[in-house]
């Protein structure tokens, strides 16, 4: 179990005031001017070493990600940090929770991170549904402007960095990082084709990172601690520390920083007194957010809870949003109604997405009722197939995967209930 001592986010249940002096006392800005002065080569070698993966679901590596941001600006054209505070995943609630308890960190993150990659600004695209979140962060932006910690020479380095913060108006597909892009641009958030990846062609056209929430607040802590402090958490290809959010049938769900490859039964004993009517009792767990197939209980209990390890179940890490079902669950109506929500959120920009989306809501509630025949479940599959990789932005994929998870552990229970409707169908014409 993470001690105390090497947690990042010190103030995530809120005990302590977010405000600017709090969290100088929690060691936030405490000599940010000679972090910078490391200059950004040795930065983003550091981010490096400490082995950080993306924190908002894709887990690409973050050192790597901002090396791709030129070194020098030939045609003139400035650079730009994106920091993605569109959480809408659903289960997801961790930057939420940074925003709302330890914005400082975010704020110095984003002028650390942003030096690092050359960028004349920061925008924050938070999702239009978190109004006291912005207040909070607007804020906390404030207070910093005011303390000369960002602006013009941003906390006596002699680099000139700003922070905007932009609301979304609650569109899920805006988190991702193309569509927010288009939408920072006053334009209708829909995902461009990739390539160019935002580093050759984002914001306006210039060079743009777009980063987690998590991945950029972490980044003060990784600097004055240490690459290798962070790459000493987990195992290798899954270093560091971990918002984990542990949502449903549980005893007490919670958000909790641990170390990232703990295994899924220790996470919820230490931290969430256990399973609803105990273990016996556990069903399935989608272990990172809605996107990611779920897992059943016979396969996750001593899973490593990180990337590698998750995906070996056919499944992923994501944002470590961890839904946890009992036998009380109807999963099949539960992956029915994921069905119908990346349907709802399909930006309907490229066939497969826009219309398997609604073929696979409308199958999945066919099997949810059971009036359907057995061999819509194969059928359901190969839809599933159609969408998965032939679409312009991993929605389509999102969409597929949950189902395909469903398939691929419950097809009995999606046999019986097609069954089970049949024959009392039978009963009655007989
Ligand atoms: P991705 O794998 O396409 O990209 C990840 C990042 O790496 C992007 O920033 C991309 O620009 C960069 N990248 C990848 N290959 C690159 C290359 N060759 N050159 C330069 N940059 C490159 O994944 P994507 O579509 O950004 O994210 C999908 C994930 O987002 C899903 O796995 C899901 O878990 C998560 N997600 C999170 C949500 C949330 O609320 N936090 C909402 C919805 C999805
Ligand atoms: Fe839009 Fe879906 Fe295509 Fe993504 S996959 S661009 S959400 S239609």
């Amino acid at each position: 179990m993470l001690a105390d001592k090497d947690r990042i986010f010190t103030n995530v249940y809120g005990f302590q005031d977010w405000g600017l002096k709090a969290a100088q006392k929690r060691g936030d800005w405490d000599g940010t001017k000679a972090l910078i002065e490391r200059g950004q080569d040795a930065i983003i070698e550091e981010i490096k070493a400490s082995g950080l993966r993306g924190r908002g679901g894709a887990g690409f590596p973050t050192g790597l990600k901002w090396s791709f941001m030129p070194k020098t600006s030939a045609d003139g054209r400035p650079s730009f940090l994106v920091i993605n505070a569109d959480e809408s995943e659903p289960g997801s609630c961790k930057d939420r929770e940074i925003i709302r308890h330890d914005p400082h960190k975010l704020v110095e993150g984003a002028l650390i991170a942003g030096f690092a990659m050359r960028a004349r600004a920061a925008y924050i695209y938070i999702r239009g549904e978190y109004i006291r979140e912005a207040e909070t962060l607007q804020a906390a932006i404030d207070e910093a402007y005011d303390a000369g910690l960002i602006g013009k020479n941003a906390s006596g380095s002699g680099y000139d960095f700003d922070v905007f913060m932009h609301r979304g108006a609650g569109a899920y597909i805006c988190g991702e990082e193309t569509a927010m892009i288009e939408s920072l641009e006053g334009k209708k958030g829909q995902p461009r084709l990739k390539p160019p990846f935002p580093a050759g062609a984002g914001l306006y056209g210039c060079p743009t990172t777009v980063n987690n929430v998590e991945s950029i607040a972490v980044v003060p802590t990784i600097l004055r601690r240490s690459g290798a402090w962070f790459a000493g958490f987990g195992r290798e290809g899954n270093a560091g520390t971990k918002l984990f959010q542990i949502s449903g049938h549980v005893e007490k769900p919670c958000v909790v920083e641990e170390e990232m490859s703990i295994p899924f039964e220790e996470l919820i004993e230490k931290h969430c007194g256990g399973i609803t009517g105990g273990w016996d009792n556990l069903l399935a767990v989608i272990p990172g957010g809605s996107s990611v197939p779920l897992v059943p209980a016979e396969q996750i209990r001593s899973a490593p809870m990180d990337f590698d390890g998750l995906k070996e179940l056919g499944s992923g890490l994501g944002t470590a949003a961890v839904i946890v079902m009992d036998k009380s669950t109807d999963i099949v109506r539960a992956i029915s109604r994921l069905s119908y929500f990346y349907k709802h959120e399909s930006c309907g920009q490229c066939t497969p997405c826009r219309e398997g989306t609604g073929w696979m809501w409308r199958m999945m509630e066919r099997l949810r009722t059971g009036d359907a025949e057995i061999e819509e479940i194969d059928m359901l599959h190969e839809v599933t197939k159609q969408v998965e990789g032939h679409t312009i932005c991993a929605l389509g994929d999102a969409a597929a995967w949950p189902i395909q998870g469903l398939i691929r552990h419950f097809r009995p229970e999606l046999e019986r209930r097609i069954e089970e409707h049949n024959a009392q169908f039978r009963e009655a014409a007989e």
